[in-house]
């Protein structure tokens, strides 16, 4: 994949987060993903691939745009697999909370999960722990791991979840440990990604969320050389089956970064909608001006480059009004 793309990829987030902000606290989550939706998709057209999206926004029949399968780019250019969520966090901009996010990942075609739409279990952490745990280990143990690779004890370490009754058992056993809890109302994409940053203060990200996000995470942690293991967890009989049909022959199996994302190139761009632990959110300024904060990262050359940009938005045909 060319370099040049990084840069027409990122233009496309920011085109979903212009579209989305607007619906900031409004509580109305689909208009917010709908908006974010259909701009992603415009703004597709005028980037150089032959992109098919793997992970979108639903299967054919149940997503008008950006669905699994769709042809997007303006068909010159590499053959790639596409992973979108337009406005990871369609709650969050509901509610005006932070952390939201317009994400998307391209890889050589062939090489990105098929993720099924069900929740995967999770363990993310940054450079400094990568290959260092595993998620076979109970709760406990890791923190043990996790505090010995970094030389800190156990209650100086900051762990991040969902906040969500499924995890009430995770969290009685982090309580027990003794560590920090930093709790994420939505948004795991960015969740699994805050370790890979020093100033958010956040050493490990556990808990389960949905498996799309977890290739996404998987796509921006290759790229900033953490760590992302997951593990699918089909909860009836036709979500085994889906699992099967789509080549995931032992769904109990770990998944790491490799198995989500391929081991060849990749890029990942994110957008952010609302303020976050590493990106900004958009800000309307004077003028019909708005800011964004994006950043773009490719794992071949593992340059994280942030692009801050100022929009003058009369000149965005392609947001509707
Ligand atoms: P949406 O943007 O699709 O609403 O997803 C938000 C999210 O928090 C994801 O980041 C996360 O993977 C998933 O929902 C968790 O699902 P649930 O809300 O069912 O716990």
């Amino acid at each position: 994949m060319e370099r040049e793309l990084a840069l027409e990829l990122v233009r496309v987030t920011e085109l979903a987060a212009l579209a989305s902000s607007p619906w900031m606290g409004r509580g109305d989550k689909n208009s917010a993903d709908g908006a974010a939706t259909e701009a992603m998709r415009s703004m597709f057209d005028s980037v150089s691939i032959r992109g098919t999206v793997v992970i979108g926004e639903g299967e054919m029949d149940e997503a008008p745009m950006l669905y699994i399968g769709e042809q997007v780019g303006s068909m010159q250019g590499p053959e790639v697999d596409v992973a979108v969520d337009p406005l990871e966090g369609t709650e969050i901009v509901a509610k005006g909370l932070n952390n939201a996010l317009a994400v998307l990942a391209v890889a050589p075609k062939g090489q990105l999960l098929h993720a099924p739409d069900m929740y995967m279990e999770k363990l993310a952490v940054g450079p400094a722990l990568a290959g260092k745990l595993s998620l076979r280990d109970s709760i406990r143990t890791t923190i043990e791991k996790a505090a010995l690779a970094l030389a800190k004890p156990i209650p100086d370490l900051t762990v991040m979840i969902l906040d969500r009754p499924r995890h009430a058992d995770t969290i009685a056993e982090l309580r027990e440990a003794g560590v920090r809890i930093k709790f994420l109302s939505d948004g795991d994409v960015a969740g699994a990604m805050a370790p890979s940053f020093a100033e958010t203060g956040i050493d490990l990200y556990v808990g389960s969320g949905g498996a799309p996000e977890g290739v996404l995470a998987a796509a921006a942690l290759k790229c900033l050389g953490g760590e992302i293991q997951g593990r699918l967890m089909p909860e009836n009989e036709e979500q085994h089956q889906r699992c099967l049909s789509m080549g995931i022959t032992d769904p109990r199996k770990i998944l790491y970064v490799d198995d989500m994302v391929g081991t060849g190139d990749v890029i990942f761009a994110a957008t952010g909608v609302t303020p976050g632990e590493f990106l900004g959110g958009v800000r309307y300024l004077p003028d019909q001006r708005a800011e964004t904060h994006s950043m773009v990262m490719r794992a071949k050359t593992r340059t994280i480059r942030y692009v801050k940009s100022l929009h003058y938005l009369p000149n965005k045909p392609l947001l509707r009004k």
